[in-house]
């Protein structure tokens, strides 16, 4: 008995996580207005207080032409994945110490994936 209830509980735990790593872009939009002030995305987004994020997942940290970072975020030697991102929005200090990105980061890993799904949406 106790290990159908254990399979179940993993199974529902796995259907949950699934649920959630897909991240809902509509809502992802909505949620980016955090991000908005500082980013743009979009075939013609530039430079603004912070750097374009226009197909950022796959991009080189710190490499978009029209932005002058900070040392930190220069010389940050990754490429941003989903993983990098989803850490970053969390605590963006503790991915790249000394960065020049002033946000507290995102609690909520929910809003989180839909800021990714959206992210990947924008083409
Ligand atoms: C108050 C302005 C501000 C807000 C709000 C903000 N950022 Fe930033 N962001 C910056 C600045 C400034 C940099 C450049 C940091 C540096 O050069 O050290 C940056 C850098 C980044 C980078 C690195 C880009 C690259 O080209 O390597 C990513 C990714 C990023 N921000 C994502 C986000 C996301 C996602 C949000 C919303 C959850 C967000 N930022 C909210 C100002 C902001």
């Amino acid at each position: 008995m106790l290990s159908v209830v254990l399979v179940l509980s993993i199974a529902s735990t796995a259907a949950a996580a699934s649920a959630h790593a897909a991240g809902d872009p509509v809502a992802g939009r909505a949620a980016f207005a955090r991000c908005a002030s500082c980013h743009q995305v979009g075939p013609s987004a530039r430079a603004g207080f912070g750097p374009q994020l226009y197909q950022v997942i796959g991009r080189k940290a710190g490499s978009t032409g029209d932005y002058k970072y900070s040392p930190a975020m220069a010389n940050a030697n990754f490429v941003w994945t989903e993983d990098k991102l989803r850490a970053f929005m969390k605590a963006p200090s503790e991915v790249v110490p000394g960065n020049r990105m002033r946000f507290w980061g995102i609690g909520s890993d929910r809003q989180i994936d839909d800021i990714l799904a959206y992210l990947r949406s924008v083409k």
